[in-house]
């Protein structure tokens, strides 16, 4: 079972490599997968072609939020994000042909989200089935790290945007996750679909980190991700679906 998360500034355009990543590994088989969207802002779901309402599916914070608030539930006693364990795997865990997916969710009034991430966290530790690869969709910016969504990682991809912004953002990334413990592997820095040609050379230079390769910039996956429509049927000669495979091969040929 191998871990691979995403990170980077806000729309970079990780959840749509996200769920490119799952279409190149459905296509060689390599499943069962788990896609997991620890974005509050959920679109993973939407990006695979999931609704999640009309599976019956909750997402992390609401069956929190159903558990101690709407049902008065005490949060004495064994920690809340134990308690909604066996709720989530059934109520909360959409299961699919190739994958699975988790949603922490948005449903979340204490404007923290220190509770669904350590039930997000709980749960990927008490995980029974097993999976070939989990696949974590993070949202932007670096506090989830903080929270400590997953323990142990294989591989950290940060997709990165056009700005040197992103190169501070960049290396900011590497040192926090560094500091929280969290067990990675490897981290490897990717160019985003904004990224212009010139900006790779810099990254080995100015963050020490190594270059996986750049998402090519595809008016397809624009157009679908506006509409709401799944990029698992994107074409196998899309730009973006071909440029998604070339980085993926080179950090699978690696684990
Ligand atoms: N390969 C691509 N080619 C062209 N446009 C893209 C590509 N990938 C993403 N986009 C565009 O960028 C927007 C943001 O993409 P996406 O939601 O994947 O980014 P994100 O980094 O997950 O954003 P957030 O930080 O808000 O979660 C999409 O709406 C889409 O229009
Ligand atoms: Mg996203």
């Amino acid at each position: 079972m191998k871990t691979i998360v995403t990170m980077g500034r806000g729309g970079t355009g990780k959840t749509s490599f996200v769920a490119l990543m799952a279409k190149y590994l459905i296509e060689k088989q390599a499943v069962p997968i788990l896609l997991v969207d620890a974005d509050p802002d959920q679109n993973l779901a939407e990006m695979v072609g999931v609704d999640l309402e009309t599976a019956g599916k909750k997402t992390i914070a609401e069956l929190l939020s159903e558990t101690f608030i709407e049902r008065g539930g005490t949060m004495a006693g064994v920690a809340p994000s134990k308690r909604i364990e066996s709720r989530l795997w059934e109520e909360g865990l959409y299961e699919g042909g190739n994958f699975d997916l988790l949603a922490v969710g948005t449903k979340w009034v204490e404007g923290c989200y220190c509770l669904p991430d350590a039930a997000l966290k709980n749960a990927l530790v008490t995980i029974t089935r097993q999976y070939r690869f989990i696949l974590i969709d993070s949202p932007g910016g670096l506090e989830h790290l903080n929270r400590k969504i997953a323990n142990d990682v294989d591989v950290v991809l940060d997709v990165m945007g056009p700005s040197s912004k992103s190169f501070a953002h960049v290396r900011r990334a590497y040192r926090v996750i560094q500091e929280t413990g969290i067990r990675f592997g490897r981290f490897i820095v990717l160019g985003g679909y904004a990224f212009t040609p010139g900006l790779d050379n810099r990254v080995a230079a100015e963050t020490g980190l190594p270059y996986g390769g750049k998402i090519a910039e595809d008016p397809y996956i624009a157009e679908h991700v506006l509409a709401g429509r799944s990029l698992l049927d994107t074409p196998k000669d899309s730009p973006a679906f071909k440029s998604v495979s070339k980085i993926l091969e080179s950090v699978l040929a690696d684990m």
